[in-house]
Formats: C-alpha cells, structure tokens, sequence
C-alpha cells in the first residue's frame, strides 16, 4: 500500500503543502515562508480540510513570527497577520482553533510555536488511527462482520488531516480487516474533493471505489446498493450538528430514508462545545465562479447569479454515530457531544 505524501510538512523555515488543487494529475508543492501566500493557498484550497487547516493554522502563527522579525513589524502588524490566517476560512472550526492553541506561546518565538504545532500534527496523527479502529469495531458491530459497501462525500482521507484521515481513516481500518467491499465516491461538486482525491486514496490503497456523481448519492442509499455513509467534519455543534462539505445534507437525509447509519467521524478538535446548535456555525460562500465555469469555460448563460455555499449543517437528529479518538457517541440516540465534553474556556 502506498502511503500519501503528507499534507502539511514543517521544513524548519516554513511549510512544504502538497498543492491538492492540481492533484490527481500533478504531484506539486507550495512552500510557504509567509503569511500573505497561506492564507492564499488556504483561500484557494491548496491545503484544506479540517484538521490539516488546524494544523496550517498553528504553524502559520511561527510564519507570522519569522515574518515579524525579517519585516520588521510591530506588535499590531504580527496580531494582524495571525488574525488573517485564522479567518483565511471561516467554517472548519480546526483552523482558529490550530492558531488559537498555539497563540499562547508567540512570546517564546517561532522555535516554540512550530514544536506546539507539530505536537499538534503527531496528535492529529494518532487521533486518526484510533479513530478508525474506534469506528470499524461500532460499524462492525452494528451491521454485521461481513464486507461492506460504503458511500462517502468528499475527501476526509490523509489529505484532509496530518496523516491516514478520518471518514478515510475508518475505511483504510475496515478495509485493513477486509471488510470493504466498495466505495462510493461522491465526486463533490464543484471542487471535486471526491473524485480529484478519495478515489486517489483509495486507488493508491487498493481500496475498490467507484466515483458517483453527487446527485446519485440518494439512489445508491435507497436502492440498497451501499450499506452506510462515512462521512467527515467541519464543525460540530455541543447539540451534534454537524456542518460538512455541501451534500452532506443530502446523503444524511437519504441514509434516513433508507434506514441506513450515517457515521461522522472527527476529532474532538472538530467540536465546537461553545456552539449550542447548528445555527451558528458561519457558512463559507465560495467565488461564483467555480459553478458557472469549467475549465474556464462559461456553463452559465452570462449574468446568471451563482449560490456557492461550500457547507451544510445535517441536524444531529441525522447523526447515528460520531466516531472520535476517544469513543463512539450514538447522537441520535441523545448522546450529544457538549454533554460529553464541557465547553472550551
Ligand atoms: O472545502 P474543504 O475541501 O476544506 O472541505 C472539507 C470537508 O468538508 C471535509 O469533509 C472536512 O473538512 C473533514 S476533513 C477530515
């Protein structure tokens, strides 16, 4: 099995991001020695995906800090610069989360900051392999030990984190005690996180899948072709509602429907406990521009407006599971994750 370059790398002076816009056709690196070229890549999804935004984030403040004293900026202009890349995106919760955990430690220099952040990605590391261990053995209980057919939307693999992924962690993890027999990529529009790059996991896995488009999702649930959804997060609220890729939404509705399990699996960093319910989460509205061309070619009638939400929030009623590093929640059964954890600060 071929392991994925990482995501996010340090290199000592800066970071080395895989350029996940070009991908599956061109293996590509950004490296990143200041703030305006993060937030840049992070604007343009050069690095994306929950965890690995938190984890871009913190080293972003050690950028910020190199920055500061080569420019020679003032207090302001450094508290300015990290307030950018801790609203470069404003959903996934991991990213001002990444830079506020490190924030802390500005005062002992960049050498401190980047070791905090990369306690942060061995963490995010580890938390993902219990993820998909914790995940498999709640699948495998509940459905039955067999092999299983799985849809998931967008890419919640090793590229979306610091390695080995979440949704995608529970799949490598099933798939590791054979027990997957397809997958069901949701291509997800209009970036194409899933055919772009889970079906390139999955390929480079051995894992089998096939790219769907995102309207078949609902079909393949109803017609028994899939046996649960896998899905990621963004942001997850203290009640269990949980904001992910647009047509989340979707596929949750359709695994009612079906009456099949909708499992989400993140990391306690995905949870955002000071956040009653779904309402509040700020949802990205992304260029109009990614669904009225392609290729740089008009697939609109000129003038005709865009709606780009980049996320949606499923209610926490349509949550069987959430699978994090320490556990299962069966949140629509009631165990909410806030009830779990207690509210942050
Ligand atoms: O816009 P993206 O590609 O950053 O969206 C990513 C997702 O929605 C993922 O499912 C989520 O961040 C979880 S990644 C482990």
């Amino acid at each position: 099995m071929e392991t994925e370059p990482p995501a996010v790398e340090w290199t000592g002076d800066g970071l080395r991001l895989l350029d996940q816009t070009v991908l599956p056709g061109r293996v590509e690196y950004v490296v990143v020695r200041d703030v305006g070229t993060l937030v840049d890549a992070i604007r343009r999804l050069v690095v994306r995906g929950a965890p690995a935004l938190g984890v871009a984030g913190a080293f972003g403040v050690a950028i910020a800090l190199r920055e500061a004293a080569r420019e020679g900026w003032d207090a302001a202009a450094l508290e300015e610069a990290v307030a950018r890349v801790r609203e470069a995106r404003p959903t996934a919760v991991n990213l001002a989360a990444g830079v506020d955990r490190v924030r802390p430690l500005m005062g002992a220099g960049a050498e401190t900051v980047a070791a905090e952040a990369q306690a942060l990605l061995d963490e995010d590391v580890r938390g993902n392999r219990a993820i998909g261990a914790l995940g498999a053995d709640w699948i495998l209980r509940r459905l039955g030990d067999r092999p299983l057919r799985v849809l998931t939307h967008c890419n919640a693999g090793a590229l979306a984190t610091a390695g080995w992924g979440t949704a995608l962690g529970v799949v490598r993890e099933l798939h590791a005690r054979g027990r997957v027999e397809m997958v069901y990529v949701d291509e997800t529009r209009p970036l194409l996180q899933g055919s772009r790059l889970t079906a390139w996991e999955l390929a480079r896995a051995g894992i089998p899948c096939a790219v769907q488009p995102d309207g078949a999702a609902p079909s393949t649930l109803l017609r028994g072709l899939a046996d649960l959804a896998v899905i990621g997060a963004d942001r997850i609220a203290a009640n269990g509602d949980t904001a992910n890729k647009i047509g989340s939404l979707g596929v949750a509705l359709a695994c009612a429907a079906a009456g099949a399990p909708l499992v989400v699996a993140a990391p306690w960093s995905t949870v955002d406990a000071a956040l009653p319910d779904g309402r509040g989460v700020p949802i990205e509205e992304r260029p109009a521009a990614e669904v009225l061309t392609w290729n740089g070619e008009p697939t609109a009638p000129a003038g005709v407006a865009a709606h780009n939400p980049a996320f949606d929030v499923t209610p926490a009623r349509l949550v069987t599971a959430l699978v994090t590093e320490t556990g299962v929640l069966e949140v629509s059964s009631g165990r909410t994750p806030g009830a779990a954890r207690p509210a942050r600060g």
